[in-house]
């Protein structure tokens, strides 16, 4: 079963091309990262599923709903942390205050409503401070506190948009901590909007990437990094002269690049396994004295410069 379906989605600001027929899937119960970097289209496409935009062309199905006709109910099942979420909350209200405002907005049973905010809080490590204005929290504690206001109906599905942007790393930390814990506890999906490929690769089993409006690479984050294997870098290292071996592997038809990085050379192998051997033969027939041949520690930055903008060309 898939949370949310887009089909075609696009979104126009005049010229400006946002979203550009998105065609994505996320599975029921997956972290999702939208990966990509600024002005990519990642907030508008999730003001799209949030109904907070309307599609110029295109439509998308959250949790069973239609965006463009069931605009009410998507609401419903959807819990939103927009870009600069910790701004949710209303600082001259105590925390407690601000969740009870807010479930009461959403009609949550009114006898329900203490139980909910105090499990709420004590997940997020709040209740300690829910006497507190929200305007004398932390920027860490009261985005930790916008997360309780996207959650408090429960919803199906939660869109956070960079969720840790505007927190030092300490407080990032601990939000993406909560974040997985969350995603473990209770069946709920999360879509998660970020430019950072580290967290995207440490919070999320789903990752689409997308630039200039549209997806470029989609897939689990396992399955990504498989696909990393195909293609493999090697550290290499000679004794004097670098200008040869240089030579030698840009013209292999077998390598896909070639950097230099301080004395050392960075190069790209298609089918590691079959051509790293060819690739070192050619280097010591050429004359070329060996130091270091290492293999990098593949990581999806590789994949997400190849793909997006034409990076790693730089
Ligand atoms: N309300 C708007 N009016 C005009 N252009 C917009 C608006 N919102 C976003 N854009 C443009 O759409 C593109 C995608 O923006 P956005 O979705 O905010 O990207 P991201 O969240 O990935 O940084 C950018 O070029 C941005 O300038
Ligand atoms: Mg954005």
């Amino acid at each position: 079963m898939d949370e949310v379906v887009t089909e075609n989605l696009s979104k126009h600001f005049g010229e400006t091309v946002a979203v550009d027929g998105i065609d994505m899937t996320v599975p029921q119960g997956a972290v999702f990262g939208l990966l990509g970097p600024n002005g990519a289209g990642k907030s508008t496409t999730v003001r799209l599923l949030c109904t907070l935009l309307r599609p110029t062309s295109g439509g998308a199905v959250v949790a069973g709903h239609n965006i463009l006709e069931e605009p009410v109910e998507v609401r419903r099942v959807t819990g939103v942390l927009p870009e600069e979420g910790s701004h949710t909350v209303y600082p001259s209200m105590t925390v407690y205050e601000n969740l009870e405002y807010f479930a009461r907005l959403y009609g949550l049973p009114e006898e329900t409503i203490p139980a909910e905010i105090e499990r709420l809080l004590k997940f997020m490590e709040l209740w300690e401070r829910r006497d507190d204005r929200a305007g004398e929290l932390s920027t860490g504690n009261r985005q930790r506190l916008a997360l309780c206001r996207a959650l408090i109906h429960r919803p199906r599905v939660l869109l956070l948009d960079e969720p840790t942007a505007s927190l030092d790393p300490i407080a990032a930390r601990r939000v993406r901590e909560l974040i997985l814990r969350l995603s473990k506890e209770y069946q709920q999906t999360f879509f998660i909007n970020s430019h950072n490929l580290a967290e995207v690769q440490r919070v999320c089993d789903h990752i689409a990437i997308i630039d200039n409006g549209k997806i470029l690479l989609a897939g689990p984050t396992d399955e990504l990094r498989k696909r990393l294997r195909a293609r493999q870098v090697f550290r290499i290292r000679v004794y004097g002269d670098t200008g040869t071996a240089e030579e030698v592997a840009s013209t292999a038809e077998f390598v896909h690049s070639v950097e230099r990085d301080a004395d050392c050379l960075l190069v790209t192998v298609d089918d590691p396994v079959e051509n790293n051997s060819r690739l070192m033969r050619l280097l010591l027939d050429a004359g070329v004295k060996i130091v270091e041949f290492a293999e990098e520690e593949a990581t999806l930055e590789d994949l997400y410069l190849q793909v997006v903008r034409g990076g790693g060309d730089a």
